[in-house]
């Protein structure tokens, strides 16, 4: 066991077969726990676990956590909801109830089992931000009428739940509230920027970038983000966070697409479209909280991150390369609603 020589753990990680999920369990796994990783398959995909199929320590649970979910475990990793927006969107009914119902039955869970728990909160949460960068005092500038609301709100509500858990019954929390995220494992279909960008400079298509070009994000790769979210569930205490979780380091949507141009040899145009609605202008995390508390901070340089990425992406679209789309109804999701199923070892 090489965290602190301690002891191994039965841990639950949902939205264990989506992008930081899978990478979360990589990395639980390789510390020695157990990991049993509950998820619905609507964004998720097997192809992302499918190396952890003969590991003893690992099980898989198809499972939609809008569902109360009955189980033994000494830790809980509550990510499981889509995270990219064309994703959330597409069903926002199911995004709240995600975020909200299955805040409220994980949280009973650790409740009942008097275990901690982490939430995947997102830098959402500050919608359109009028303070920048974004310290987790600011409340943040959300429409909650938007097209985005059901991710924003349900995030935001999700805060709540797991703050009045620990105010009214003590529940051990932990919030991370997660900036853009990027790395191996993305979906060619995701709808992020990173993952667009480099599938469309690989297939030669134009780079669409969305307004002007000139919004901003942070970019946090993805095994900084791991390290990230390990260390605050480690934190001892009984309430910790909301903390920022990502890298401050600032980067305009065109300046990323020259980037991603340059590492993939690509001649594809950049075309400009129209700006979708509530779309943030600029994002970037104030990490001083992760810092001091945590002794946390990102390491991987978004060239080298950009560059791992890239290669990934190429493997996919190499002739014979695992062109699998997105996850589809027959991925899990429509048998889930409403029930649990475990098929992983299968
Ligand atoms: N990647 C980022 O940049 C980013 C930024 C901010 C916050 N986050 C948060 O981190 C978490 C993981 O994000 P990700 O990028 O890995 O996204 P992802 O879409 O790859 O993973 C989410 C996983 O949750 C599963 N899921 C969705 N609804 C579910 C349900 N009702 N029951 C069970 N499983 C369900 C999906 O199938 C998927 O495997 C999410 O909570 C997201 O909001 C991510």
């Amino acid at each position: 066991m090489s965290r602190n020589n301690e002891r191994r753990k039965r841990i639950l990680v949902t939205g264990g077969a989506g992008f930081i999920g899978s990478h979360l369990s990589d990395r639980l796994l390789a510390e020695g726990h157990e990991v049993i990783c509950v998820d619905n398959l609507m964004t998720g995909c097997r192809r992302n676990i499918e190396h952890l199929r003969d590991n003893p320590g690992f099980s898989f649970r198809l499972h939609d956590v809008t569902v109360p979910l009955d189980i033994e475990v000494d830790e809980i990793y509550n990510l499981a909801c889509p995270a990219s927006p064309v994703h959330y969107q597409r069903d926002p009914v199911q995004t709240v109830k995600t975020s909200v119902l299955g805040a409220i039955n994980m949280l009973d869970l650790a409740r009942r089992l008097d275990v901690p728990i982490l939430q995947a909160s997102t830098s959402e949460v500050y919608g359109d931000p009028l303070v920048h960068p974004q310290p987790e005092s600011y409340w943040g500038n959300v429409n909650p009428a938007g097209p985005r609301a059901c991710y924003d709100e349900g995030k935001r509500c999700a805060e709540t739940l797991f703050l009045d858990y620990h105010r009214q019954h003590g529940v051990d929390i932990r919030i991370a509230r997660i900036f853009n995220t990027y790395g191996p494992r993305l979906r060619r279909a995701d709808g992020r920027v990173i993952s667009n960008f480099i599938v469309q400079a690989l297939r030669g298509e134009p780079v669409t970038i969305y307004g002007d070009g000139g919004q901003t994000r942070s970019f946090c790769f993805v095994s900084d983000m791991v390290d990230g979210l390990v260390r605050l569930m480690s934190a001892g205490e009984a309430r910790m966070g909301p903390v920022n979780l990502g890298n401050p380091r600032e980067c305009t949507m065109k300046d990323l697409a020259g980037r991603i141009l340059q590492e993939t040899a690509s001649r594809s145009p950049l075309v400009y479209l129209p700006l979708p609605e509530d779309d943030p202008r600029q994002r970037q995390p104030d990490i001083g909280l992760a810092r001091t508390a945590l002794g946390w901070a990102p390491r991987v340089a978004l060239e080298a991150g950009i560059r791992e990425t890239v290669g990934h992406f190429r493997r996919l679209e190499a002739p014979g390369g695992d062109r699998t789309g997105p996850a589809t109804a027959g991925d899990g999701l429509q048998n889930t609603q409403g029930g649990s199923r475990t098929c992983f070892p299968l």
